[in-house]
């Protein structure tokens, strides 16, 4: 007698294994009508087809499809504030690294951020996971960089591992004190880059609270120099490095980054075929966020050219306060169609299982295979290309985390 049974599933949709799928195998899905899964002690122990066993709880799907719960491998989770008056300088036309220069930007919510307590990061990121969950998102990157400094920086963090403990969805910490300079060290760029190799990673390393480091290598950031120092600081510390790459100028951050070994590189809007190349030869996943084109009304990641390359693809939301405030990767996957050219399938590889490799989970999570985390999605579609169809709504049914029925 099992668990739970989630019986009557019209369709099961999942991409399978426990590695990244890159090339043709990105569009790999397996379909399963007429489906049902077993669930034990909050993971998938049996996926079959037909008549189903019997279980202390069944759920009935009512025909409706069936995927893996969705990763996000790419958020600003914590901060203070919002930037809503940022979208009238947007409209004029004002670049996003002008605004940044001008002090705005990633700098004014680093204010916000400072001056906010632990307690209403938390109850704010809190709300905003809860909405995430409703999304279908159950698990979730949280990158720090908007402390800025030892305290705010270990503050964030810590909010990240309480909200890890308290709530549903499953956190992955990214420390991210290589955002930008802050204010204090304007003219003293050595200065912050000392603080950030000497006290904050070996902080947020040797604490446990975080697993991987990411950095900003950007025009008006950090350079390809400065970036691999911290990336490299971050490997000796026990962090994995990831880097914010080729978002706005190529300056050659991707092939930095996977030269460093980059488990991820991310955004890649302006990435070339050199940038493509190094990630292959590296194995690193591509994390495109393709809200964020949107949002900056920028260009797009050749992600069908990376997939063609051999690199797998995968794609986060970038939430964050400034350069895309939505956590929907239900819009995620609906522009990974319109300008990536992507399929449905090669989409739903993109935010499961390629996902969960992006922030090594993918041994636990992103498919619904026995063995794994029993996060399982009922979706108001019969199809994946359903999903992808329709947009500006949210067509998840009903959300189950390790087996639990949380929406
Ligand atoms: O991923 N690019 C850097 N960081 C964020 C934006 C942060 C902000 O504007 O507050 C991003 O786009
Ligand atoms: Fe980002």
């Amino acid at each position: 007698m099992h668990d739970l049974v989630i019986s009557n599933i019209g369709l099961l949709a999942t991409a399978t294994g426990a590695n990244a799928k890159a090339g043709s195998a990105q569009g790999g899905i397996t379909a399963v009508e007429n489906a049902w899964i077993s669930v034990d002690g909050g993971f998938i122990t049996e996926v079959g087809a037909g008549s189903c066993p019997s279980a202390a709880e069944t759920f009935d799907a009512g025909g409706r499809l069936a995927t893996p719960g969705l990763v996000d491998p790419h958020t600003h989770l914590v901060f203070g504030g919002w930037r809503e008056h940022e979208l009238a300088m947007k409209l004029r036309g004002v670049p996003y690294l002008d605004i940044l220069a001008a002090g705005g930007g990633i700098l004014s919510t680093v204010t916000k951020t400072r001056a906010a307590s632990e307690r209403e990061l938390f109850d704010k990121a809190a709300a905003v996971l809860d909405r995430m969950l409703s999304l279908g998102v159950t698990t979730c990157e949280a990158k720090s960089g908007y402390g800025l400094n030892f305290e705010d920086e270990l503050k964030l963090l810590r909010v990240v591992k309480k909200l890890d403990e308290t709530q549903p969805v499953d956190l992955v910490s990214t420390f991210m004190g290589a955002h930008t300079i802050p204010p204090e060290y304007t003219g003293d760029r050595e200065g912050y880059i000392r603080l950030i190799i000497e006290d904050m990673i070996p902080a947020a390393g040797s604490g446990g609270l975080a697993e991987f480091c990411d950095v900003f290598c950007e025009t008006g950031a950090f350079t390809t120099e400065e970036s691999l120092r911290i990336l490299c600081a971050g490997k000796d510390a026990g962090l994995a490095p990831k880097c914010h790459s080729d978002e706005i100028d190529a300056i050659g951050a991707t092939a930095m980054a996977s030269s460093a070994g980059a488990v991820s590189c991310e955004h890649l809007i302006v990435c070339d075929a050199g940038g493509i190349e190094a990630m292959r030869k590296s194995g690193t996943i591509a994390c495109c966020l393709p809200a964020t084109s949107f949002y900056l009304d920028a260009g797009y990641a050749p992600a069908r050219d990376m997939i063609n390359a051999g690199v797998p693809v995968a794609f986060g939301s970038d939430f964050n306060p400034g350069s895309c405030p939505t956590n929907s990767l239900q819009l995620a996957m609906n522009i990974g169609c319109f300008k990536y050219r992507m399929t449905p399938e090669e989409c739903l590889t993109a935010v499961t299982l390629n996902a969960a490799a992006a922030i090594r989970r993918s041994g636990s999570a992103g498919t619904l295979e026995p063995g794994k985390d029993a996060d399982i999605l009922i979706w108001d579609a019969p199809n994946i290309e359903y999903m992808c169809y329709r947009f500006g709504d949210n067509l998840v049914n009903s959300v189950f985390k390790k087996g639990i029925k949380v929406k």
